[in-house]
């Protein structure tokens, strides 16, 4: 498609609506888009600045991020960790734009992030961002096929394009055998394999983890960090995740560590 370099170069509101073509971008086309922002390694895909969020509590207010500054660049696979309740959900969350900070920015891909209308980040949180959770967010009547697909169809793709899309991602992490298998026919790791091939479909260049691998043993676990490291290869998208693992933390691009609402 045209706007393509339009896309990297100037980032007007106006132009986020006319990007519905956007599901017609080729493979390559996509390619060249993430390879291209990852000729230069200082390039952020994503740049958080003094990032605040606070909730009303009772009548006072409970600071739970506190001046978070961070960067994801092109292809990387950044960690966050810390204790329970020191606020990584609450920052993933703000990253994908399920919710935006009481304070600061967060830009993504050159857009102002944070500070866009809701329907202009939901677009944008649709078309070039993928989410895998805990518990794996399979539909249970559905095939691991079926569940790839209803990605795909969700993100409006060509109908022309689910086949070869879906037995792709499948085959990427490793279950093209298991394809019309069902959640319960598939052990936790394959349907958390399902899962990642699922938030991958529709060509996302980020994707955000939380605890993707903490319901899972240390030999799944190491599996989903390899399709991870095989897909940020394959697929040129970039992995901000949470753990407490700190074997998983070992393949990090890069950790960090929450405490008290910042990182240290
Ligand atoms: N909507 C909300 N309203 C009020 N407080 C909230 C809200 N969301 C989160 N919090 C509080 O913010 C703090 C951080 O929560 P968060 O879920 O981000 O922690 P976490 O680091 O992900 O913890 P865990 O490792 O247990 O998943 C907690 O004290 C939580 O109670
Ligand atoms: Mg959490």
């Amino acid at each position: 498609m045209t706007d393509t370099k339009k896309r990297e170069d100037t980032h007007t509101a106006d132009e986020l609506g006319s990007r519905s073509d956007h599901s017609n971008h080729s493979e390559k086309e996509h390619r060249a888009r993430a390879s291209g922002a990852s000729n230069d390694t200082n390039e952020k895909l994503m740049a958080v600045n003094m990032v605040e969020r606070s909730f009303p509590v009772g009548g006072s207010t409970l600071h739970v991020l506190k001046g978070i500054q961070m960067d994801i660049k092109p292809r990387q696979l950044v960690m966050l960790k810390g204790r329970s309740g020191s606020g990584k959900t609450t920052l993933l969350n703000c990253l994908g734009g399920l919710d935006t900070p009481s304070k600061g920015e967060i830009w993504f891909n050159g857009l102002p992030f944070s500070k866009m209308s809701d329907d202009e980040r939901t677009l944008v949180r649709r078309r070039e961002m993928g989410f895998i959770f805990q518990a794996f967010a399979l539909m249970p009547l559905l095939s691991a096929y079926e569940n790839v697909e209803l990605s795909l169809r969700m993100a409006g793709k060509p109908r022309s394009e689910w086949k070869k899309r879906v037995e792709e991602c499948l085959e990427l992490v490793g279950l093209a055998k298991r394809m019309h298998h069902r959640p319960f026919e598939l052990s936790g790791g394959e349907q958390q394999r399902v899962a990642i091939a699922k938030s991958i479909a529709h060509r996302p260049i980020l994707l955000l983890a939380d605890e993707p691998t903490a319901e899972l043993d240390t030999a799944m676990s190491a599996q989903i960090m390899s399709v991870f490291q095989n897909i940020i290869e394959t697929e040129n998208v970039s992995i901000c995740m949470t753990t407490h693992d700190p074997t998983i933390m070992e393949v990090a691009d890069h950790v960090y560590e929450m405490v008290d609402g910042k990182f240290i």
